[in-house]
């Protein structure tokens, strides 16, 4: 089957698949802290058709598979999924983006199931920070649930840090020091307006450029990590000379990388997203039990994706082109 490149030659290989929008946390840049309504558990697809659709996804060529949330340890027998997923001829890595709360004690069984490595969220390394930003939960779970899954060999291990202004800029040079000390890969992320443009949002965004500036004020000698563990994403990666691990940027807003985009999202529900940021998208529900019906739909998803977000534009207040989704990062899947 051909390979699918969209409009702009970009090809994809990379099928990010959000297995649940619940979540046992209320991060404040991603849920708001009386939570959501969630989506109707009989509206999830069920494991056996989001592997249908991935067998779809590789036969074109998806090769690389992200489980994702909401928080996905939520959602009972995950194990189960990934060892279907592992099964696919084509597929060779299959990850997961976590909030670390319930992954110690799952860590072995999903490692055991075929998972290869796990992205961790960590926004904080302070305790009491972790509850004003998370609003539930325990930094002390997170922290377990990255020893057990570095004990299991669901390596290499990525903390993904949401830079927030006025809440953890703080602590950059407490996790670049992280990342010397630890073989750890640590991804600061920019607070994207996903599903919502509103003062939390407008008060909070930082861009990334304020990590270099801090690492420059602390004397560390930055260098590109051309070895650093690449993923499918993108993050651009750099390590602190002679470090044990590296560190990466994720800038969407300040410096967007669309042209690289190699990936597709399918939510909990069964949409198939081209983009993250704007509001088509495709029910692959109709499709369910026709390969060519599958099939057309990536195809379809080629040729309607956009060329690029324009969360730029939103940030200074200029008109974007086209409708951004209201879906909430929890519904989509990161
Ligand atoms: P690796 O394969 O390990 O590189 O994973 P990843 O970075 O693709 O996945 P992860 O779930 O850890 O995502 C990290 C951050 O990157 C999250 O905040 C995602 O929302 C963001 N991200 C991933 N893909 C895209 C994208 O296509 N566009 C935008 N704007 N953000 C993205
Ligand atoms: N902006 C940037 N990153 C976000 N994430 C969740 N919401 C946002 C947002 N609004 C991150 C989570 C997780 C990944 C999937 O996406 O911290 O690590
Ligand atoms: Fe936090 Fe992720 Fe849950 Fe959102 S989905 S509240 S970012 S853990």
């Amino acid at each position: 089957m051909s390979a699918l490149i969209d409009r702009f030659g970009r090809k994809h290989t990379y099928l990010r698949i959000s297995v649940t929008d619940r979540c046992n946390l209320r991060c404040l840049y991603c849920m708001p802290e009386e939570g959501m309504k969630f989506m109707d558990q009989d509206r999830l697809l069920t494991y056996s058709q989001i592997a249908e659709v991935a067998r779809a996804a590789a036969g074109f060529g998806i090769s690389k598979l992200r489980v994702t949330g909401g928080e996905p340890l939520v959602r009972p027998g995950l194990d189960e999924l990934i060892a279907e997923l592992k099964a696919i001829p084509g597929i060779d890595e299959i990850s997961l983006t976590t909030n670390g709360i319930l992954l110690a004690p799952q860590a072995a069984k999903l490692k055991a199931a075929g998972l290869d490595r796990v992205n961790v969220s960590l926004d904080t390394l302070d305790a009491t920070r972790f509850k004003f930003i998370a609003r539930r939960g325990d930094l002390g779970k997170v922290l377990e649930g990255v020893q057990a899954a570095a004990e299991a060999g669901l390596t290499p291990i990525k903390l993904n840090c949401v830079l927030l202004k006025g809440v953890n800029e703080d602590e950059i040079v407490r996790f670049l020091r992280l990342s010397m000390e630890q073989p750890l890969h640590v991804r600061f992320i920019e607070y994207m307006p996903i599903g919502h443009d509103d003062a939390g949002w407008r008060d909070h965004y930082l861009p990334l450029s304020r990590v270099l500036e801090e690492a420059a004020r602390e004397g560390l000698a930055v260098e590109p990590a051309a070895e650093a563990p690449q993923g499918s994403g993108p993050s651009e990666n750099f390590r602190i000379r002679g470090g044990a691990g590296t560190f990466g940027l994720i800038h969407p807003v300040s410096n967007h990388f669309c042209s690289n985009c190699n990936r597709l999202r399918l939510t909990a529900e069964g949409d198939l997203k081209p983009c993250l940021y704007w509001v088509d998208e495709l029910s692959v529900r109709p499709a369910l039990g026709s390969p060519d019906a599958l099939n057309a739909l990536f195809l379809r998803a080629m040729a309607i994706k956009p060329e690029n977000h324009e969360m730029a534009a939103l940030l200074a207040g200029e008109a974007q082109s086209h409708t951004p989704t209201e879906r909430r990062m929890s519904q989509i899947g990161g």
